[in-house]
C-alpha cells in the first residue's frame, strides 16, 4: 500500500480506503463484513469510513464495527488505523436529527461514538450543506467536535465549489482547517472536474473519491445484465435496477476491452483510472467480499495509462 498525504496537512490515507454502506449493517453477515475490514488492514487498507446513517438499520454498521474493533483492534492498533464518521443525512425523528445543525452534529457524534465503543473518531464530516443553517453554524460545531477532542481532523462531503471555498474558509478562521472533502467521483461521474478538484488543490484540501466503482457499475458484474447476487439486485442496495441500462452496458462492454488490453480487470481499470490524479488523496471503495477487495488492492500495480488509452476512454464516456 501506498500512502498519500491529505491536502496539506500532516495525515497520510491509504490510496485504497474502505468504506461500510453497504455489506456491513444488521441484515448483513456480521463474520463477512469483519473478513473483510480483517483482509483490509492486513493489506495495508488503514483508513475505515462510517458514518451514522450507515446500515441498515441506520446505526448497525457503526455497532458493529464497534465490535470489529473490539475482537480484533485491540490496545495500540487505534492509533494504526483512520476512522471516519459523518452527520448529515436523516438519522431520528423530530427536528433534531437531519442537516447541519450544531445541536445535530454534536449529538450525533456522541451517538456514533457511543455505538462504536471509542473515544474519539479521526474525521469527523459534514455529510451534506445545509441551506437552512447558517454555514457558520455547521463548521463551528465541527471546530467545536475537534477541539473537544472528539474528533481529530474535520471534513466536509457532498458540498459544490462555492460551498466548499466558503466552508474551507470558515474553518480555516476558526483554526481547523478543512482536512479533506468526500465527493463523489467515478468514471461516470464527472462533476468534480469541472472546478471542485481546483479548488480543493489551491486550498490544501485532501479529497478522497466516494463510489469510484459507481456503486459495481464499473466491474464485470453486469456484462450481461443484472446478477443475483449483486446491489442492484439487491432491495437493500442503493443501485436501482433503471441505473444498469442498456446503455451503460454498451458502455461497460466496451471499457472492459481496455481493462482486458492493460491485464487489468475493469474495477481495477477504473480504480487507477482516479487515482492517477494526483489531486486523489484516497479512493474510497466497498466491497461485499475478500475477494472483490484483493482484486480491487491489485489495481495498484498499474496505475500508469498511455495517451491513447485516455483518448480511448474518454471517447466511450462522452
Ligand atoms: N459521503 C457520501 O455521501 C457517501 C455516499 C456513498 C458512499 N460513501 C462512502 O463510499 C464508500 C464506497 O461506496 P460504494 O460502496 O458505492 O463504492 P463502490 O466501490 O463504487 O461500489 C462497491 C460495490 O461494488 C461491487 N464491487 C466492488 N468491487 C468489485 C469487484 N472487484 N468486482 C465486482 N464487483 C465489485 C460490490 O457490490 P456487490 O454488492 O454488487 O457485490 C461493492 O459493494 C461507502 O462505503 C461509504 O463509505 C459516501
Amino acid at each position: 500500500m501506498k500512502y498519500n498525504r491529505c491536502g496539506k496537512s500532516g495525515l497520510l490515507l491509504p490510496q485504497i480506503s474502505l468504506g461500510l454502506w453497504h455489506n456491513f449493517g444488521s441484515v448483513d453477515s456480521f463474520e463477512n463484513g469483519e473478513d473483510i475490514v480483517k483482509a483490509a488492514f492486513d493489506e495495508g487498507i488503514t483508513h475505515f469510513d462510517l458514518a451514522n446513517n450507515y446500515g441498515p438499520v441506520p446505526g448497525s454498521a457503526e455497532t458493529n464495527f464497534g465490535k470489529i474493533l473490539k475482537n480484533n483492534f485491540r490496545g495500540n492498533l487505534r492509533d494504526e488505523i483512520v476512522i471516519t464518521t459523518k452527520a448529515g443525512y436523516t438519522m431520528w425523528d423530530g427536528p433534531y436529527g437531519d442537516w447541519g445543525s450544531r445541536k445535530y452534529l454534536l449529538s450525533s457524534l456522541d451517538q456514533s461514538l457511543k455505538r462504536m465503543n471509542l473515544e474519539y473518531v479521526d474525521i469527523f464530516y459534514s455529510h451534506r450543506f445545509d441551506p437552512e443553517t447558517p454555514l457558520e453554524e455547521t463548521m463551528m460545531a465541527l471546530d467545536y467536535a475537534v477541539r473537544s477532542g472528539k474528533a481529530l481532523y474535520a471534513g466536509i462531503s457532498n458540498y459544490n465549489t462555492e460551498q466548499t471555498k466558503e466552508a474551507t474558509e470558515i474553518l480555516k478562521r476558526l483554526g481547523t482547517p478543512c482536512l479533506i472533502h468526500q465527493v463523489k467521483y467515478s468514471m461516470f461521474v464527472r462533476e468534480p472536474e469541472a472546478g471542485l478538484l481546483d479548488v480543493l488543490e489551491e486550498k490544501g484540501v485532501g479529497c478522497i473519491a466516494f463510489s469510484p466503482l459507481a456503486q459495481g457499475l464499473l466491474t464485470d458484474k453486469y456484462l450481461k445484465g443484472i446478477p443475483e447476487n449483486s446491489r442492484a439486485f439487491n432491495p437493500n442496495g442503493h443501485l436501482k435496477t433503471d441505473e444498469v441500462s442498456e446503455e451503460r452496458i454498451q458502455k461497460i462492454i466496451q471499457l472492459n476491452a481496455i481493462a482486458q488490453q492493460r491485464n487489468q480487470s475493469l474495477a481495477q481499470m477504473a480504480l487507477a483510472w482516479l487515482l492517477k490524479d494526483s489531486r486523489i488523496t484516497s479512493v474510497l471503495i466497498g466491497a461485499s467480499s475478500v475477494g472483490q477487495l484483493k482484486n480491487n488492492i491489485d489495481s495498484l500495480q498499474n496505475l500508469d495509462f498511455s495517451t491513447a488509452e485516455l483518448f480511448e476512454i474518454e471517447n466511450i464516456l462522452r
